[in-house]
């Protein structure tokens, strides 16, 4: 298996009965010729021996900041810096609650937060744990910051209670560590213009027109494209969210215009250009640099002008080594809309999701897309959550040939 040889991985065993099946993972990966370094909870060596492991990783398991009698201090910082994965496996409900609220007080928690390599969870425990809202909530908030999380498998559970919690197997855990390693090569040398998010255009200082957009789904897009090793520079605009991947070259826009100058200053070294925001159709001509009051004045009468279309004007200016990708998000005739856009921008292909779908849209977690080729392929998903379809869409890309 090559797609771990020669790869770091930090595994981080917490105190939970599934324990016993962290001997198989470090054989799988020892095997598949990686450099295992096992970090142990105090409590998870009441389930399997640091013996045992040390042992099959060849490596003294680190448990504490220190050995107690040598004085040796283990440094957190250069652990979590070796790894190229850190896996948490198995992860308690005590393990993740301290992961999502940055409770730094273990050796395996301490070198989760200097990490910077990817992290993955394989969460177990009981059923009721597993279901229990603050688990369900520090999930969801590991997932924000970009922690992979390995869902745990349904069957019986040490309680003999039957549900999920079950630690997905050591096979499983290994091949999404393959995937990501071989996947985390695909899209290396490339570099990769995003745009995400609405724009917002100025009334006064104090409104603005704008949309529903949250960046959801471009800020996806990055994040896959940068695992996949791309560099990626994402114009955003004013959205909450920011990606948790340290890679990303974020420029902050707020308008159309900036949005257009921002892209323009980049597109010349961009090998792919991937069209995801929610460009404003209009701005205000006669924008007040003052607020317009509401007492006295007549009811304001605005005057839009058109905003510069940003994808088209990329489209007139690509190169033939270039790859340029848009979005269509329609609320009737999607397939012929759709169409015509790709035409009308000189798109390579275009991601048409539809507002009839339920789940896909502004603000959801989740989407619907069909991919148009400039072949004439239509290609159809179904509803998955935002992630996955940014792995689509990447390897959409990936089999685009150019002419
Ligand atoms: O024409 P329509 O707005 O439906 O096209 C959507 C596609 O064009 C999206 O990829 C969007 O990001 C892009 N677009 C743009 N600049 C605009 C309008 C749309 O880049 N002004």
């Amino acid at each position: 298996m090559d797609c771990i040889r020669g790869k770091h991985i930090v595994l981080g065993i917490t105190g939970g009965i599934a324990a016993y099946k962290t001997a198989t993972l470090v054989r799988l990966l020892v095997k598949a010729g990686a450099e295992v370094q096992v970090i142990m909870t105090p409590n998870a060596k009441e389930f399997i021996t640091p013996v045992t492991l040390s042992t099959l990783s060849g490596k003294p398991v680190i448990s504490e900041f220190f050995t107690a009698n040598t004085g040796q201090w283990h440094s957190h910082v250069d652990l979590g810096l070796w790894a190229d994965a850190f896996v948490v496996a198995p992860a308690t409900a005590s393990t993740l609650a301290k992961m999502a609220n940055g409770v730094a007080d273990n050796m395996l928690v301490t070198s989760y937060l200097s990490t910077r390599a990817t992290v993955f969870a394989a969460p177990a425990m009981d059923f009721d744990m597993m279901q229990h809202p603050s688990t369900l909530r520090n999930i969801e908030q590991l997932k924000s910051y970009g922690v992979n999380i390995i869902e745990p498998a349904e069957g019986e559970l040490a309680s003999h209670l039957v549900g999920k919690g079950r630690m997905e197997e050591p096979e499983k855990i290994f091949d999404t560590l393959c995937d990501f390693f071989s996947r985390s090569q695909t899209m290396k040398g490339k570099t990769m213009l995003i745009t995400a998010g609405p724009t917002r255009e100025k009334i006064d200082p104090v409104r603005y027109i704008s949309n529903y957009s949250t960046g959801k789904m471009g800020i996806a897009i990055a994040e896959e494209a940068a695992k996949r090793g791309a560099e990626v520079t994402l114009v955003l605009g004013p959205v909450d969210r920011r990606p948790s991947h340290a890679g990303i070259t974020i420029i902050d826009v707020e308008s159309a215009n900036e949005m257009l100058a921002a892209c323009e200053s980049i597109f010349d070294h961009a090998d792919i250009a991937v069209m995801c925001a929610a460009v404003a159709d209009y701005s205000v001509a006669n924008r007040e640099d003052r607020k317009i009051k509401r007492e006295k004045s007549a009811i304001p009468n605005l005057e839009l002008v058109k905003n510069p279309d940003i994808a088209a004007t990329l489209g007139r200016a690509k190169q033939p080594n270039q790859i340029l990708v848009g979005f269509a998000l329609e609320t009737d005739n999607e397939a012929s809309n759709a169409a015509d856009k790709m035409e009308r921008k000189n798109l390579d292909m275009i991601v048409m999701n539809s507002l009839r779908d339920k789940g896909a849209g502004f603000g959801t977690d989740t989407n619907k897309i069909t991919i148009f080729t400039k072949e004439g392929d239509a290609i159809r998903y179904p509803l998955k959550s935002k992630n996955e379809v940014a792995a689509d869409i990447l390897d959409a890309i990936s089999n685009i040939k150019h002419e």
